[in-house]
This record gives structure tokens, sequence and C-alpha cells, in this order.
């Protein structure tokens, strides 16, 4: 063995045209040994690359729908609905889903829309937000995150007309591109979808939790939070790892999960169903805005577009 070890080390420093006269010389039994030898690191080297291959692979069983950097015109995945939501929609007719899926379109809402939803978020939370890392703002019901509960932007004397006609056209306006997107791209008709609550502005970061408001990452189905949603949409307000860190949407399905990473302006769509499944991943840094905007088949949860009305609108007559 030692031979052998002593002749490896020196193979580099051989002469190739020697090489060959020297083997000639070799016993049967040394290069027998050799050849063993070559096989044996050969093989060796093949199943280091299947393990790496079988533990990369392992381990990332994330598919990555749409990528910060990537353009996209519209996307689909589609699902099978589950047999829940199937059941509950099928009462509304013209609003079933020709299939039920998850879209995402970097197209619809401009980077122009997604500044303005940005000064309405900070506008608002300049007056409050949550001491956890996520807070909240909902221009329909008034919600808004302060410390460790909710106040009402439309009765706060600080905040009485913070929010112009200019902001609420902005909001109509992003609402009626998302609608739209929707009926074209689920196959129904746009006069069936109806605004639902809640609808809002997120701002999420790497704060420690302080009330239950601010664990966002626990996985979860939007037709069990929010029974009126049949569609869920989120207008993204920021880059991922850009202007925050962590904080990617997942979608957790049986043998692998999709992952969206947020982009300014990327509206993503899916059905509010069991085969939704998603959940945030915490923030690491940075700050992350999003905004949800979802519709109801069911006219009897069907919500008012958020106007400056609401400034004379008391708290108590507020859906
Ligand atoms: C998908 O994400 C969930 C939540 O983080 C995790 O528990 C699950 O193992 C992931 N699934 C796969 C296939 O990686």
């Amino acid at each position: 063995m030692s031979e052998l070890k002593r002749r490896i080390k020196s193979v580099p420093l051989i002469d190739n045209s020697n090489d060959k006269v020297k083997e000639n010389h070799k016993t049967p039994v040394q290069k027998y040994n050799q050849i063993s030898l070559r096989l044996l690191s050969r093989v060796v080297v093949v199943i280091s690359f299947i393990v790496i291959i079988y533990f990369t692979a392992n381990n990332e069983k994330i598919k990555i729908f749409a990528k910060q950097s990537d353009q996209i015109s519209g996307k689909s995945q589609y699902l099978k609905c589950s047999p829940q939501y199937l059941n509950e929609i099928d009462k509304f007719n013209g609003c079933v889903p020709h299939k039920c899926k998850r879209f995402v379109a970097d197209t619809v809402v401009s980077l122009k829309d997604v500044e303005g939803l940005l000064s309405i978020a900070k506008k608002g939370f300049q007056y409050g937000r949550s001491l956890g890392g996520a807070s909240i703002l909902d221009l329909h019901s008034g919600a808004m995150s302060k410390g460790q509960v909710f106040i009402n932007i439309y009765e706060s004397p600080y905040m009485k007309q913070l929010f112009t006609e200019e902001d609420f056209n902005l909001y109509r306006s992003v609402k009626e591109k998302v609608k739209h997107t929707i009926a074209t791209h689920f196959g129904i008709e746009a006069d069936k979808l109806h605004l639902t609550s809640p609808t809002f502005i997120s701002e999420m970061t790497s704060k420690e939790p302080v009330t239950l408001h601010d664990e966002y990452w626990h996985p979860h189905i939007d037709k069990e939070t929010y029974t009126s949603f049949h569609y869920t949409s989120l207008v993204y307000l920021s880059n991922y790892n850009i202007d925050f860190t962590g904080g990617r949407f997942t979608f957790i399905d049986e043998s692998f999960n999709t992952t969206i990473e947020p982009k300014k302006g990327r509206l993503s769509i899916f059905t509010s169903g069991h085969e939704n499944l998603h959940f945030v991943e915490k923030v690491q840094s940075g700050t992350r805005y999003a905004m949800t905007i979802a519709f109801t088949c069911d006219s009897k949860y069907a919500i008012h577009d958020p106007s400056v009305k609401k400034y004379n609108i008391p708290s108590k007559t507020v859906k």
C-alpha cells in the first residue's frame, strides 16, 4: 500500500513518455492495484455526485413560479378545485372558474399605481402601526393597526380627511383592473364579482410579533379565514431581495411548494379554497408592502368601494 501511495504522489512529476516504458516493467499485481484504485476513485466521484444531487433535490422542493427579476405578462398554474370550494361556488351562476388556478401578471398594475398606493400606506402608517411586525390599513372598514390594537382612520381626529378623492380613485381604478383580469383569466363574468371585506394594505417587517395579528406566516386557506372570499388577489408594492428579504409567498402542495417572489406591480390571483393553502415567509430585513383585494360571488357579502364618504359615517354603521 505504501508503495502505491508513493507512486501516486509521484505521478504528476513523471514525464508521459517515460510513463509508458515504466508501466511495461510493472508486475501484474502492481497493474491490478493501479486499475482497481482508478476504478475506485471514479466510483467515489460518481457516488458523491449522486449524493449531492439527491440531497439538493430533496431540500429544494420549491418551485419558483415567479421570480422577482421576471417580467410576466400572464402565467397560470392549474389546480383541481377542492370539493368544498366547488360545492359552494356552484350556486353562483357565471361566477364559477373554468378551472381553479394561480395566476400572476406584472403588466396589469402600473408602477405609477404602485407609487400612489405606497403613498397611501405611508400617509396612514405615520399615525400608527403595529408594535410587532405586521400592520394593516383597511380603507373599507377604516381599521389600522396601532400598537397592540386597531384604530379607525375615519374617526381619528388626527386623520380627518387624510385620504383624498384622488387616493380613493386610485384604489378603485386598481380594483377594477384586478376584477377584469379575474373575469378574463378565470372565464367568468366581471359583473358577478363583488369586492368583499377585508381589503387592506399590509406592511411587514422583521420585528418580533407582539399580538397574534403579527403572525402572518402561518399556513392558511383564505376561505377558512374569510368566509366571503372566492377569489383572492394580491398586488405587491415592494421588491423581494431589494426592498426586503424573506417574505416570499408560498403555496403548499403535496409534493412541492410553489413560490411567488414579490415585485412592484406584480398581481397574483388565486381561487380562495382549499386548493390554495399558503403562507408568507417571515420577513428577514427591510419592509414589505402588499395590498389584498378580494372578491366574492355572493352579493350579500358585497361592500362599497372605499370613498371620502366614509369620513361621515359613524363607526357603528360601518360594515
Ligand atoms: C412546504 O412548506 C411547508 C411550510 O413551510 C413545509 O412544512 C413543507 O415541508 C414544504 N413542502 C415541501 C414538499 O417542501
